[in-house]
């Protein structure tokens, strides 16, 4: 499929929840590890059109915190599923300079795995094209709870701003989500990135992940694109093709209209 590359787009930063895959391999009687060997496939299709599309990021919710109670058999597919997505990709990543990260616990994961992992983030790490993010062993609170803690550590005493909460998080030169997509029916965030969702568009579907399609995928950002999005305000005129500092900066000014 060719994706029409977006001359303006502000939906910079992407996530997505890829649920549904574990159901979509059993309506077919097939083992629920199936479901995720196939759902893999589909991120290759999606990362592509989000390059072509012209995102700066995608963040992509491959195995949470929770997910470390699930079967072993399950743990260890999605592990392997982590290994040969990096191998079978990395000459694409390394062509279209993407930069790639990994974030949340890979402490649990093979070592042979996460040299993988590490040596493709540190030779990603000053490429200029999309950023494309995994959460693997990954928990929002957790997240937050680590970025606090980092904060106190470096700065006995002192109170934590927003600011400073933003600047210590995991991927925190990737900003805010403008668009969370979840699909497989389901309507839930599940301790995904808590704090970077604050303002985000919502979109769920009800296509399983391994039914996942460019298509959609592309369909949902162009109606996304149209929503108005006021960052807590009440004007009309604050639409996507507005960005959000424009928009905060006109609250100030509105803000100043009003004490004087
Ligand atoms: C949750 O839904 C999804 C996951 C735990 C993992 C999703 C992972 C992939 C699609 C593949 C990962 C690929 C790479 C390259 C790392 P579920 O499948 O458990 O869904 P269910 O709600 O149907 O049980």
């Amino acid at each position: 499929m060719i994706v029409q590359k977006q001359a303006k787009t502000d939906l910079k930063h992407v996530a997505i929840i890829m649920d549904g895959n574990g159901r979509w391999a059993k309506n077919r009687f097939r083992p629920r590890v199936w479901g995720h060997v196939r759902g893999s496939h589909i991120v290759s299709k999606i990362v592509e059109a989000a390059e072509d599309y012209g995102l700066e990021a995608l963040t992509l919710y491959a195995f949470s915190t929770e997910n470390w109670s699930r079967p072993e058999k399950e743990i260890s597919t999605l592990f392997n599923l982590l290994k040969k997505f990096i191998i079978k990709e990395r000459s694409r990543i390394l062509k279209n300079g993407i930069r790639f990260k990994v974030v949340g616990d890979t402490s649990g994961l093979p070592e042979a795995t996460v040299r993988l992992i590490r040596d493709l983030e540190e030779t990603t790490a000053y490429s200029k094209g999309l950023r494309l993010n995994f959460a693997f062993g990954y928990g929002g609170r957790s997240e937050i709870v680590q970025a606090v803690n980092s904060f106190i550590r470096m700065n006995p005493g002192k109170t934590i701003t927003e600011e400073d909460l933003s600047s210590n998080l995991f991927l925190s030169e990737v900003g805010d989500v403008d668009l969370l997509i979840r699909t497989g029916g389901d309507q839930r965030i599940s301790n995904f990135l808590l704090w970077q969702l604050a303002y985000a568009e919502l979109y769920f579907t009800k296509t399983k992940w391994p039914e996942f399609s460019q298509e959609e995928f592309v369909k949902i950002l162009l109606d996304v694109e149209n929503r108005e999005r006021r960052f807590g305000m009440i004007s009309k005129c604050h639409s996507l093709s507005e960005s959000k500092d424009q928009a905060l900066h006109n609250k100030d000014f509105f803000t100043h209209e009003i004490r004087h």
